[in-house]
């Protein structure tokens, strides 16, 4: 045995005297430590499934031993970003931090440059997907808060809940840029999209919201799951094996109002809400069952 490991060895067994139980060991220790030469307390060891990422065990036998590392947490799942932080809460703050700067968005230079992430409860059961800020978002950089958002925020209260009760993202997160931009805005494309879909991702597998509604085409095509609205709306499909429903965008719902037929498309917004709260195990009461059914 090295003088290294010898060293090494009387310096966990003084730990373990002590009643420590658990080291730190860097990534490269163990494979220094293993070497080429055997040595005869120094073992790869499977990792209980409670230990903490890069401890090292010392046994309770005889001679302490070094315990490999548990495989890279890192289960890390395909798509997902890879956060720091111990409560969702702080994940979400280490995303929204992450998506200031991301570079896959900002380097296409068809995206405007501030970003808006997400707003709501990170514990909620419900999480609605938008496609992309437009210019009132953009301004007060938080997701449906312009003329559309405000249709929403109607549908959540039709559907008995409150903003804060529920979360409101966007697949995209900067607002699609345009010629001779003004108040206008347009719809992102696939690939401005697909830039920012690991945000998403990310903030659907950390909230685990029990139902996931993807306001309009758009947002669902983003989600993985393309067609029209009226091919896609009043059954569920899945995101990350999460119920979807697809449903009109409110903007859809406003510009029918206007200059289509706006009952039928509240309608049929209102048909699928009621099978989100179904879902959902929500109270559905006489009156909102009935809504639009006279008219
Ligand atoms: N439309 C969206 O899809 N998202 C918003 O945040 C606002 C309007």
């Amino acid at each position: 045995m090295s003088a290294a490991k010898e060293l090494l060895k009387q310096h966990l067994q003084q730990r373990q005297l002590q009643g420590k139980t658990h080291i730190a060991l860097r990534p490269d220790a163990l494979a220094k430590l293993s070497g080429h030469e055997p040595a005869p307390v120094l073992r790869a060891a499977p990792v209980p499934a409670a230990e903490p990422r890069r401890s090292a065990v010392l046994a309770s036998a005889p001679a302490p031993r070094v315990v490999a590392e548990a495989p890279p947490a890192e289960t890390r799942k395909a798509g997902l970003i890879e956060v720091a932080g111990s409560t969702v809460e702080e994940k979400l703050e280490a995303l929204r931090a992450m998506a200031e700067t991301w570079e896959p968005a900002l380097a296409m230079n068809s995206l405007r440059k501030t970003m808006v992430f997400a707003v709501g409860n990170p514990h909620a059961s419900l999480m609605f997907v938008g496609e992309a800020p437009g210019a009132e978002e953009e301004k007060l950089r938080e997701p449906f808060v312009g003329p559309a958002g405000q249709k929403l925020t109607a549908i959540i209260k039709a559907m008995g809940l409150d903003r804060p009760q529920v979360y409101i993202s966007n697949i995209c997160k900067f607002r699609p840029a345009m010629d001779n931009q003004g108040s206008g805005n347009r719809k992102p494309e696939p690939a401005e999209m697909k830039a920012c879909l690991p945000f998403v991702l990310t903030e659907i597998d950390l909230i685990k919201p029990k139902v996931i509604v993807a306001l309009g085409a758009t947002a669902a095509e983003g989600l993985g799951i393309p067609g029209s609205v009226g091919s896609l709306r009043g059954k569920f499909h899945s995101t990350s094996g999460i119920p979807t429903m697809v449903t009109y965008h409110p903007s859809y719902l406003l510009r029918e109002e206007k200059m289509g037929d706006g009952i039928r498309a509240k309608r049929a917004v209102w048909e699928d809400m009621l099978k989100v709260m179904e879902k959902l195990g929500l109270p559905i009461s006489g009156k909102q069952r009935g809504y639009f059914q006279a008219k």
